[in-house]
């Protein structure tokens, strides 16, 4: 496959659209669009990995159930099915000849209206995919990242619905990783509303203490992550107790490890946090073994005991 350098994104030839695969240059909306002014869409996050077998998509039913869970909440019924949405999403990917890549899908609304209320205006459904390496840079899943505690909070929960992954939600994640970058930081971890750690602007976030991992609830306006539920699991099969519950921030600071998981992030450490280091400021030893069971799992290198990977020549 020939990827197309776009503006930096290693584009691939197609762009499912509507129910046809039209050329990425091609994949167009009209300035009206009522996504363009008032961020009316939903979207998921997924990644395909290569595997001996060809390449596999990873929690697929999952994020195709969330992907409708968010139109649900927001209001949104397209006209495909789970079904069709699946069958779209492996077509691409095969279509497009991936090996690893990073896999977007999106329900947004076009043009009728610029009234806010979106409900008149048609929905449009895409699946965008191209080839997407470390999100939070090469060097992180190995070396960690260098993260500050944000100065904004996320959503209330009467505020923004955090369940359902919305376009326009994504503008408190981009105040929290703006802020970030320009103090020196890779990241930065949200409190909620109450204080209390919430999460990274794109990441669940985990944290082990004395061999027991902590990671913050629903309630703290999270994104139901769904790397953060195969975490959990990872660490149940290895015997590892999972904490879920409300953390305040200063246990970050004696935390003997810390990580963010998320389908882009997939799991990396975080080796410090506002310039403290987290245990020896370094990737910790319960991290790393998740990370080699998560790999392992992903690569196809290890058995897939929890049916995570659809894969891709299931689409032929
Ligand atoms: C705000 C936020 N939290 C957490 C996550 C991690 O979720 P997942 O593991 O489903 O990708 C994401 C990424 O989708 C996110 O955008």
């Amino acid at each position: 496959m020939l990827f197309l350098e776009v503006r930096g994104m290693k584009a691939s030839g197609r762009i499912w659209l509507d129910g046809a695969l039209v050329p990425w240059d091609e994949a167009r909306i009209h300035v009206a669009s009522h996504v363009v002014h008032y961020g009316s869409s939903v979207f998921e996050g997924i990644r395909a990995y290569q595997t001996p077998g060809g390449p596999a998509v990873f929690c697929l039913g999952q994020h195709v159930r969330r992907l409708l869970d968010s139109c649900r909440i927001f209001r949104m019924t397209p006209s495909y099915s789970g079904d069709d949405l699946t069958r779209a999403i492996l077509e691409t990917v095969r279509v497009n000849g991936h090996g690893d890549c990073y896999i977007r899908r999106v329900v947004f609304r076009g043009v009728e209206s610029l009234s806010v209320d979106h409900r008149r205006c048609p929905l449009h459904v895409a699946v965008i995919t191209f080839e997407w390496g470390r999100y939070l840079g090469e060097e992180a899943i190995e070396h960690g990242v260098d993260v500050m505690i944000s100065s904004w909070r996320r959503v209330a929960p009467d505020t923004l619905p955090g369940m359902g992954k919305i376009g326009g939600n994504y503008v408190n994640s981009a105040f929290v990783i703006m802020e970030a970058v320009d103090n020196g930081y890779v990241e930065g971890i949200a409190l909620d509303v109450q204080g209390y750690l919430s999460e990274g602007s794109g990441e669940n976030l985990f944290l082990v203490r004395d061999g027991v991992v902590y990671t913050p609830p629903l309630a703290a306006s999270i994104l139901r992550g769904i790397t953060r539920g195969v975490i959990t699991t990872l660490c149940r099969d290895a015997g590892v107790e999972v904490r879920e519950m409300t953390i305040p921030r200063e246990m970050l600071y004696i935390a003997d490890e810390a990580f963010f998981t998320g389908t882009a992030a997939e799991i990396t450490p975080i080796r410090s946090v506002d310039r403290q280091p987290v245990g020896p400021g370094r990737r910790g030893p319960l991290t790393e073994q998740l990370q080699e069971r998560f790999f392992g799992i992903t690569s196809g290198r290890l058995p897939d005991t929890h049916c995570w990977l659809t894969p891709v020549r299931d689409a032929i």
